[in-house]
């Protein structure tokens, strides 16, 4: 090889393993969220969204939407935000939502709501299992 082939190879060989690296590191575990709730049927309008409408809306609604997320219709929750998604319909492991709101995860800055806002009430371990059942039964 050339060594200007050879060098450009080591780099896309750096670069790949880069970016290997940096998926693995967003791969979510489960294991340390909250159990799901076993209630069936859940539902965004039935059950997430009226909990969301305490917690959420007042940053991701109709008058604030910080990260360009809204989270006050099915539509716009499966739509996401300056990351891309935040829920996987079936795949938990893929919900970043999921983790923010459970306070799991490395990066505190995003967990929701916010520790700073305080007069918003942070989800109980119930609330979280019910938004892991509804994404785990398909995000209806
Ligand atoms: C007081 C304001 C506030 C409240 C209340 C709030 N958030 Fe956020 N949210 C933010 C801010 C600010 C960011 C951007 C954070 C960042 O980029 O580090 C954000 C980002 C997010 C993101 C990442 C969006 C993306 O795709 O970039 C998710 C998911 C999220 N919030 C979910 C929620 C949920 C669910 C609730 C309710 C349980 C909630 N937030 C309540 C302010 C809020």
């Amino acid at each position: 090889m050339k060594p200007v082939a050879l060098s450009l190879a080591i780099a896309s060989a750096l670069a790949l393993s880069l970016l290997t690296a940096s998926a693995e590191d967003k791969k979510l575990d489960a294991s340390k969220l909250p159990p799901a709730s076993d209630k069936k049927e859940v539902t965004y309008a039935a059950d997430i969204k009226p909990m969301l409408e305490k917690s959420c809306f007042k940053c991701h609604g109709a008058e604030k939407q910080k990260s360009k997320l809204r989270l006050d219709s099915l539509d716009a929750v499966i739509k996401g935000g300056d990351n891309g998604p935040d829920i996987v319909a079936g795949k938990v492991d893929k919900s970043p939502l999921v983790f923010a709101v459970a306070h799991v995860g490395d990066d505190e800055e995003e967990f929701m709501p916010p520790a700073k806002s305080k007069d918003t009430p942070k989800l109980t371990a119930a609330q979280i299992g019910l938004i892991r059942a509804w994404v785990e039964q398909g995000a209806k």
